[in-house]
């Protein structure tokens, strides 16, 4: 290796740490809520809040090393270069330095401390359009630094422009991308085709809004390098499998099952497979927030990713007991950057033991199942193409087949759907989820018997501490920290209780803060306003709450102003005028790491 991961992590830090930045660390993979993602996709995220405009505790020049776990092609994960989780290192100037610095900065980065030829070096700038204009200043800066001027290029907003697509009120603004031929030996290397992305800066200065775009007070730097792309760049590797965060954990598989990696491709999309989910399974559950497999939300991500996992160590005929020790080698090489793993370690391995063991208990049988209904799709395609010639064959599996493995075997749609492709098949997703809807409805039904009479009735009371509760949620958010999330509500005639995970109690600054800001919220007179929209809108709208469901169905959400908005069953007064005076009344610890406001309107 030219360079290890270790060695990498510590130039790139050391690096902003000498031009005064502060290592903030890496924080939690789930994502906080304000955006609607699950999770952290990418290193900005966390610092949305900082972006805007708040002031950060730490200054304003910060850097980090930040996990995300993306999961849009998670299908994709097998050749070499899809990974569900990676590490982005990133550094930010908050209203601070600007272009000239940061272009400096990278440059002076990329040549002197990883050693890359200027003269190969290729930029990209925005080249305008009517939001913003074209980026001239940044050329001029590369060109005085030595890059050659044919290698600056400028290009539209498909290409130099980043936002968080989807979202409104998030940072974002015009980039510079930088490039590196990945053959970096050849002799003369033309721009795109024998290029490779190493990296951006973003001068985030504009907020994005419904219908365009508003400048920000601040301008700010937003930097991404990828870890793992970097790694293997700067190691002249091409298989990201082949950098020292994955190659003992192949060799392992390699041992496990004796097969080799580099002489079968099939093998080796099975041990991507297995590697790349079982970090991505550790990471998750060794976090600072850890999540559990279930079937519901990132909860039901890392099912999936766990049970394709085991579905591809089948076939290695090997047992899923490989995860254990994939998931074991993982923590060992990433327990130096997030040493959170060590402590877990042991809890980290029973819980995906727990999962595997769950999910092959059931693998074979329907394994079998499935095979069952490929089999009788096939025989009548058969039969049917000998009476009819002009017969057209059938290649959807029924939606209620896609059901009953789900539920009775535990296959996730997405197996399913995987397994099917494999065969040339698809599966009828729709039938799938009138098949869940009807039983989910069945299930409703018998609840509502079981529970009748029970139901909570919702005095005026009652509903004017929901509205303050979810006042008290985006003030924590806001005075506490941006990965506040609701963990526990609970609320009676005379108060609300809220639970919530934080690390130490408020202080008494903060309680006044918080209580300002409510009470801020409630003079305003804000209408609460309740709005039914598909799940998928509400993420995208920046609703916070927790997302029950998979299946796109509408969702009732609340928002008070810009202050709240939640994805909330109600009920809810309608203005915030009428909630009086908001105090908390007292604080409690649940348990390490979450935390419980107990207040009162008076
Ligand atoms: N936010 C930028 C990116 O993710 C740096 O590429």
């Amino acid at each position: 290796m030219k360079i290890t991961s270790k060695e990498l992590r510590r130039k790139w830090l050391e690096f902003y740490e000498s031009k005064n930045h502060v290592n903030i660390g890496a924080v939690s993979l789930i994502g906080d809520g304000s955006t609607g993602v699950m999770f952290n996709v990418a290193g900005m995220q966390p610092l949305m809040p900082y972006l805007l405009g708040r002031k950060h505790p730490e200054g304003k020049r910060l850097c980090n090393i930040q996990g995300c776990v993306r999961t849009v092609d998670i299908d994709s994960v097998g050749d070499a270069s899809h990974f569900t989780f990676f590490e982005m290192m990133g550094n930010w100037s908050l209203g601070d330095y600007f272009k000239k610095e940061k272009t400096a900065w990278t440059f002076e980065l990329l040549t002197k401390v990883f050693g890359l030829d200027k003269d190969k070096l290729c930029a990209t700038v925005f080249e305008g359009n009517d939001a913003a204009p074209r980026d001239d200043e940044t050329a001029e800066l590369l060109k005085n630094l030595g890059i050659k001027s044919e290698h600056i290029f400028f290009l539209p907003k498909s290409d130099n422009w980043w936002e968080l697509e989807g979202t409104v009120g998030t940072p974002c603004g015009p980039d510079n991308e930088w490039f590196y031929p990945l053959d970096c030996e050849k002799k003369e290397p033309v721009f795109p085709d024998d290029y490779v992305e190493i990296g951006n800066d973003v001068y985030m200065q504009y907020k994005k809004l419904e219908n365009g775009y508003a400048p920000l007070d601040n301008k700010n730097v937003d930097t991404g390098f990828g870890f793992d792309r970097m790694l293997l760049f700067l190691n002249g590797l091409r298989d990201g499998y082949k950098t020292d965060l994955f190659l003992p954990v192949i060799e392992k598989l390699e041992e496990l099952s004796g097969r080799k990696y580099d002489l079968n491709e099939e093998d080796a999309k099975a041990m991507r497979i297995i590697a790349d989910h079982t970090r991505t399974a550790v990471m998750l559950i060794g976090d600072s927030q850890g999540i559990l497999p279930s079937n519901t939300g990132a909860g039901y991500i890392l099912r999936r990713l766990m049970r394709r996992a085991i579905r591809y160590c089948r076939q290695l005929e090997i047992s899923s007991g490989a995860m254990l020790c994939a998931a074991e080698i993982f923590t060992n090489i990433y327990g130096e950057a997030y040493p959170l793993l060590n402590e877990k370690k042991n809890y980290i391995l029973e819980e995906i033991k727990r999962e595997a063991d769950k999910f092959e208990a059931t693998l074979a049988q329907g394994m079998k199942e499935f095979e069952k209904c490929v089999g009788s799709l096939m025989r009548k395609n058969e039969f049917m193409t000998k009476s009819q010639p002009d017969y057209v064959k059938e290649t959807e599996i029924a939606g209620k087949q896609a059901f009953r493995l789900y539920d009775t075997y535990g296959f996730p749609l997405e197996l399913t759907e995987e397994l099917a492709g494999e065969q040339g098949l698809t599966v009828d997703k729709k039938g799938f989820e009138q098949a869940f809807e009807e039983h989910r409805e069945k299930s409703r039904v018998l609840a509502a018997g079981q529970f009748k009479g029970g139901l909570e009735s919702h005095s005026e009371n009652a509903t004017k501490y929901h509205t303050a509760t979810h006042l008290l949620n985006a003030a924590l958010k806001i005075v506490c920290s941006p990965d506040i999330q609701q963990k526990g509500s609970n609320i009676n005639e005379e108060r609300l209780r809220f639970d919530f995970n934080f690390s130490r109690k408020l202080t008494p600054e903060e309680v006044a803060e918080v209580e300002k800001l409510v009470n801020e919220q409630i003079k305003k007179g804000i209408p609460v306003v309740m709005k039914e929209m598909s799940l998928e809108e509400a993420k995208n709208g920046g609703f916070v709450g927790v997302f029950e469901s998979k299946y796109g169905e509408s969702v009732k959400t609340y928002s008070i102003g810009e202050f709240s908005k939640e994805i909330c069953g109600g009920p809810h007064v309608e203005n915030t005028s009428s909630l009086g005076t908001f105090k908390i009344a007292k604080q409690e610890n649940v348990s390490a790491g979450i935390k419980r406001i107990k207040a009162v309107l008076v």
